[in-house]
């Protein structure tokens, strides 16, 4: 596992949205695995930006996102709404190539997957250690699943919601499994709040920290700044 420190979020976008334009540009049919919430916001700026400038095109791309919503009130709750919005509606990709997973049968999302094969997945992490929606002593070998968000998540994503009251109290998230499947991780993490889930996160493979069955995974680097690395004191 790679570790990187960076000086803030600006320098973390740019450096995974250059690894991104530069796979694309090998290989245009790329798989990407995406994921929403204030972490991957500058990458996503950075790949609008490079689409802008005509450096890439995302016209054979494929991408899965992570998680959605269940039993969202408003279609601008939805994590579908947030990707148009931060990315899709702004770059070339095919909509009919954008994937989420479906709360009504959420194996199939695996089985798609397994066919298409992610070469780059993205990856923030919760307060509580989560990555997609997969909270605390969920099983390693999970697959795409409905699940209860816990205390710590729903208040954290509060800030995007009217109220605490309106944030959806489930989510259909790809599993641990499905996850590590990708051929290549990247996670984000800044900001105080994340800091103990990165120690524990680099404490090694724990139930208590989902993050954490990173640790098997051959090709993972984590992108942080100073505040949520607990090497640093
Ligand atoms: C979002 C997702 C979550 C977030 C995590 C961090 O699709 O899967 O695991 O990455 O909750 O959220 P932010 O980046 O808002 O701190």
């Amino acid at each position: 596992m790679k570790i990187l420190l960076k000086n803030n979020k600006e320098e973390i976008g740019k450096e995974i949205a250059s690894r991104i334009v530069e796979l694309i540009n090998k290989k245009p049919n790329t798989v990407l695995g995406l994921a929403t919430g204030s972490s991957p916001i500058t990458t996503y700026k950075e790949l609008i930006k490079a689409y802008k400038e005509k450096k890439v095109s995302f016209k054979y791309v494929t991408t899965f996102n992570l998680d959605e919503y269940v039993g969202y009130k408003r279609e601008k709750d939805s994590y579908k709404y947030f990707m148009h919005h931060n990315l899709f509606d702004e770059i070339d990709i095919k909509d009919v190539n954008t994937h989420f997973p479906d709360a009504t049968n959420p194996l199939a999302y695996d089985k798609e997957i397994e066919l298409k094969e992610i070469d780059f997945q993205v990856l923030g992490i919760g307060a509580d250690g989560h990555i997609g929606f997969n909270e605390p002593m969920i099983s390693f070998d999970s697959k795409t699943h409905i699940t209860k968000l816990t205390k710590q998540t729903i208040s954290d994503n509060s800030q995007y919601f009217e109220s605490i009251d309106a944030v959806p109290k489930e989510a259909v998230t790809m599993g641990l499994s499905t996850i590590m499947k990708a051929k290549e991780i990247v996670l984000i993490a800044t900001g105080k709040n994340k800091r103990s889930a990165i120690k524990a996160l680099l404490a090694g493979e724990s139930k208590e920290c989902p993050a954490s069955i990173l640790n098997r995974h051959p090709n993972v680097t984590i992108y942080l700044d100073k505040d949520a690395d607990p090497r640093e004191n």
